[in-house]
């Protein structure tokens, strides 16, 4: 993306993510012939199981012709899930349920797994919105990615005020064990994979994260968390998941140094998930497979689990480029970029942070309207980055 559109965003948090991504920055629509459009649950049902979209990514080849296959299919063949962070919300709209059930293989609950929309209160566990979203995944041969189970989130759904009030290193032992038995013991067997710690290290720089759970159980904290999901599901493919490693070295470096201390204390951790919100556009080239390559050769799993790429800012402050073609197409080689060398270099997994343009994270996270980031427009129509994705995924399947 052009340099000169990358903008500082306004609020301390937002700052915050932006400095670390910065290092490499020198509705209401009418679905009228919209493929995806499904007028009854039932028909969302029988759209998902005409697909061969199923929990896996074995690389063995789709069972389609290409051109015909669904974004998920080609992934099936080239070994990798393709997914999406969705809300409850999005299950609501039947067409917005049927493109997942159709193009996706994996769903990421968005905020529905978190503790203060799961764990409200201390004495009290709420999976209604949770349950709905795995019911959905089974019902359409999806699989799950749980998320997450320990993070210190600070903007839109915070730590609830009871969990702050614990300070008590012995009784936060309690409280973290308690959260993830309970949580992933739900889910044992359905959930396939989880991101267990989210975000450990700080948001700017490379350091380790201060936040709520290291302040008071000290470094241990992480090695906890894994040690608690591998005993509540020893099947559990368990993850660490960062943002902005893929655009600093810095960053990149410590991932690795962290991950290779853990497995050095035999820490149950089998991967490593690369969020991927390109809020400035493409990693320097070659960055994500370097990043890819070197997780892969410690023996673990890669996943892109957040990918978003928005258009860039405008000129004014506040607002982003109109979606012309040429501010599409320089999105679309972003996706393009990310997932080839993700893929190429052995990831088996990419997943957006969101289905469609109808409703994304980042214009409240940026600011500002309109960043358009993911694959499908408001009209749930492929925009040029899916047939960027689409491409990929073909070539992989050879
Ligand atoms: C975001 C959700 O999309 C928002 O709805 C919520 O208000 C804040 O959290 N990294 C993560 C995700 O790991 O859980 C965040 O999701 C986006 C950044």
């Amino acid at each position: 993306m052009p340099r000169t559109n990358c903008r500082v965003p306004r609020s301390v948090l937002v700052a915050a993510f932006f400095v670390a991504s910065a290092a490499a920055c020198a509705s209401g629509a009418d679905n009228a012939g919209d493929p995806y459009r499904a007028t009854s649950t039932a028909s969302v049902a029988s759209m998902a199981s005409s697909t061969t979209a199923g929990g896996d990514a074995t690389g063995s080849g789709p069972d389609c012709e290409p051109a015909d296959c669904t974004l998920g299919e080609l992934g099936r063949g080239a070994g990798m899930l393709v997914g999406a962070a969705v809300a409850p919300t999005q299950l609501d709209e039947v067409d917005t349920a049927a493109l997942i059930a159709a193009e996706m293989t994996s769903v990421t609950p968005e905020n529905e797994m978190k503790w203060a929309e799961i764990h409200p209160e201390r004495e009290r566990y709420d999976f209604e919105q949770a349950d709905r979203l795995v019911e959905f995944a089974e019902s359409n041969g999806l699989a799950v990615r749980g998320h997450t189970l320990v993070w210190h989130q600070d903007a839109g759904n915070p730590l609830p005020e009871w969990l702050l009030d614990v300070d008590d290193p012995e009784e936060m032992r309690t409280v973290v064990a308690d959260h993830i038995a309970t949580v992933v013991g739900r889910y044992r067997g359905r959930i396939d994979r989880w991101d267990v710690v989210n975000e450990p290290l700080v948001s700017v720089g490379a350091g380790p994260v201060d936040n709520h759970f290291s302040r008071v159980l000290g470094p241990e904290w992480i090695a906890l968390a894994f040690e608690e999901a591998h005993a509540a599901d020893p099947e559990a493919r368990l993850f660490l998941n960062e943002h902005s490693a893929e655009y600093s070295e810095e960053r990149a470096d410590a991932l690795v140094a962290l991950v290779e201390e853990l497995l050095a204390a035999d820490v149950p951790l089998h991967g490593v998930g690369l969020q991927s919100h390109l809020f400035v556009g493409p990693p320097p080239e070659g960055a994500i497979g370097d990043l890819v390559r070197r997780l892969r050769a410690l023996d673990l799993e890669v996943a892109i689990t957040e990918l978003d790429v928005p258009l860039p800012a405008g000129d004014e402050p506040g607002t982003t480029v109109a979606p012309t073609p040429d501010a599409l197409a320089t999105q679309a080689d972003a996706y393009q970029q990310v997932v080839e060398e993700c893929l190429v270099a052995g990831c088996n997994e990419v997943t957006t942070w969101g289905v469609s343009d109808r409703a994304t994270w980042l214009d409240t996270f940026l600011g500002r309207p309109d960043t358009l980031p993911l694959l499908f427009d408001a009209a749930l129509q492929p925009k040029p980055a899916y047939e960027e994705v689409r491409a990929v995924l073909t070539d992989a399947t050879g």
